[in-house]
């Protein structure tokens, strides 16, 4: 059983967006600039935004975090919207989800230029993804594509179980399993199907995003089984106030049984931040035509 490190091949690709960076300031370009909208006080979004910025930092990409009280409007987050997509400085934007509920996440989405969405969720990138045109493939996808090709993990004509169908992960990652290259079959399991164990017992790659902690028990995995945990439910321990991160596989009973893993933390998160990157600095590319 081998842990597959997230950590490790995140930091990889740091080393090669920053050498990239340094070519194109060599060359005169600007730094590539990423800007993140963070509304409310939410724990969770706080500390991955606060991940984000700081990975700017590390391969050279200038940052700009940009804070509202969850009384925002919808209308005054459009006009924050509007004014990065007319902001020539910026290569690519996120807004921060989830949104307060009197905010309807599509509108907000969908006013988002889709060349500096580069957390890939406008239906433009989502509609290109999904027929094999070149696009921002959302984050979390984009990273758990490129685990399975870093540690040559065998995809094709494998049967592929994603757990969960959000817009993020679980419909996105669908597809892209199915594409020519990757060329795994695919299932989409979620709460409503029926004999959810079985399903998922039949998996040779188990993407499990249902959001859920320590929900995929060892009898709902095959043995040699690839695992791919992108659960981040932060629950605070009773004991010492701290909070911690749990998976939606309960790893210490089923990582025996596979033949690749990935921990929480340190498996999927860090290559959700290491693609952010990967697309602002194809933004920043696009934008100049590189
Ligand atoms: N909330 C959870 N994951 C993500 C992500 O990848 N991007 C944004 N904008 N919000 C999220």
């Amino acid at each position: 059983m081998t842990i597959i490190d997230g950590k490790k091949i995140s930091d990889e690709i740091k080393l090669e967006i920053k050498t990239e960076v340094d070519e194109l300031l060599a060359k005169g370009y600007k730094r590539p600039h990423l800007a993140a909208v963070l509304v409310g006080n939410d724990g969770g979004s706080i500390t991955y935004v606060n991940h984000k910025v700081k990975a700017c930092e590390q391969v050279g990409f200038k940052s700009t975090l940009i804070k509202f009280n969850d009384n925002i409007t919808q209308h005054e987050l459009l006009e924050c919207v509007k004014k990065l997509n007319n902001d020539s400085d910026i290569d690519g934007f996120i807004v921060q989800l989830p949104l307060p509920v009197h905010i309807a996440e599509c509108v907000i989405i969908e006013a988002i230029d889709p060349k500096k969405d580069v957390d890939g969720f406008h239906p433009e990138n989502f509609g290109r993804m999904s027929i094999g045109l070149p696009s921002f493939v959302s984050a979390t996808p984009f990273g758990i594509v490129e685990l399975l090709k870093r540690y040559k993990i065998p995809t094709n004509g494998k049967h592929c179980v994603v757990l969960g169908r959000s817009n993020i992960v679980g419909r996105p990652i669908s597809i892209l399993m199915s594409q020519k290259g990757i060329d795994a079959t695919v299932t989409v399991a979620h709460s409503r199907t029926e004999n959810l164990a079985e399903v998922c017992k039949s998996a040779d790659i188990l993407i499990a995003a249902i959001g859920s902690s320590e929900f995929v028990k060892a009898n709902m995995v095959k043995e040699g089984a690839v695992v791919i945990d992108v659960g981040t439910t932060r629950i605070k321990s009773e004991t010492t106030s701290c909070w911690k991160l749990y998976g939606d596989v309960k790893f210490d009973e089923v990582a025996p049984k596979c033949s690749f893993i990935t921990p929480v933390p340190g498996g999927v998160g860090p290559m959700t931040i290491v693609s952010l990157l990967r697309n602002t600095l194809l933004a920043a590319k696009n934008k100049k035509c590189l």
